[in-house]
């Protein structure tokens, strides 16, 4: 089971990814995700694993437009005349012929609409399929959005303990889809996580999977990261939670 959600023009991206930030094995953690059902990789230059995740892609035997393919750019290489030849990197590091879903990482002093300039004529050339960023402050995404390009995705830290409602609820008003990063790696305060343990127990799941469920209920893409097979497996299921809206709401009311 896989939900997808709409993206941008009749692209759609799998609400269940799976995160490859400095995984022990890169190759091996992101195989045996694309194996248990995920169609979603997050990477970035910046977690140096472009390699490892290509190699996984090849070795699970699934076509290409199977997967939906996100990468980031950060640094310097968001200079206007950097992009292009990096996005080439990218391509050969990663064994493949386009990138999903191309993010600027952060913003590191060059203006966001330069970058996403450079970034648009990658996505004209068939590089990449679609624009977005992360990591943007309400006041960035509004600069984001006044360039006209097709920005469509911000991905912000959101989890029990950090939940910035007023860029999720501007992106979301705005059309831009929000995944949500560290989904389950902070659990929040004492009350919170007692909140969550009563929760799976009552839906016979984990704390994890109550929390990443609560997470797409709210309409987030989330992209949990496991070294653990049978984390990457019981992350995956909780596809297959669906909490009830007052529990929901109890979740977002907690501290
Ligand atoms: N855009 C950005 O600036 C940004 C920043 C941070 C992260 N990210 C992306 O978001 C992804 C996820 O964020 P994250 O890696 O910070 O945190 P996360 O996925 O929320 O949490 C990862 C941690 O939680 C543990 N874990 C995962 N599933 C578990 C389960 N079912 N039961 C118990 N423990 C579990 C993992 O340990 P085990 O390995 O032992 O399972 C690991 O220590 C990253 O990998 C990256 O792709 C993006």
């Amino acid at each position: 089971m896989n939900k997808t959600l709409p993206l941008v023009d009749d692209i759609r991206i799998p609400q269940m990814g799976f995160g490859t930030y400095a995984l022990k094995d890169a190759k091996q953690a992101t195989l045996h995700a694309l194996q248990t059902g995920y169609r979603h990789l997050d990477t970035a230059d910046y977690y140096r694993n472009h390699v490892e995740v290509g190699q996984a892609m090849q070795a699970s035997g699934l076509r290409r437009e199977e997967i939906f393919l996100v990468t980031k750019l950060y640094g310097n290489t968001l200079a206007p005349d950097k992009v292009g030849p990096v996005v080439d990197r990218f391509l050969k590091e990663l064994d493949t012929d386009y990138i999903d879903l191309l993010l600027i990482h952060w913003l590191s002093g060059i203006p966001a609409e330069d970058s996403l300039a450079a970034m648009e004529t990658s996505r004209a050339a068939g590089k990449v399929r679609a624009l977005g960023v992360s990591n943007f402050e309400v006041e960035d995404m509004q600069a984001a959005l006044a360039t006209g390009l097709p920005v469509c995705n911000n991905q912000i830290e959101y989890n029990l303990e950090e939940h910035p409602e007023d860029v999720a609820e501007f992106c979301l008003a705005n059309g831009v889809t929000v995944t949500a990063y560290s989904p389950v790696k902070v659990s929040g305060g004492a009350q919170t996580r007692k909140l969550v343990a009563g929760l799976a127990e009552k839906y016979e799941s984990t704390a994890e999977q109550v929390t990443l469920a609560w997470l797409m209920a709210k309409g987030f893409i989330v992209i949990p990261r496991s070294n653990n097979p049978k984390h990457i497996e019981s992350n995956f299921r909780s596809l297959e939670l669906t909490l009830s809206k007052e529990d929901v709401a109890a979740l977002d009311a907690s501290e």
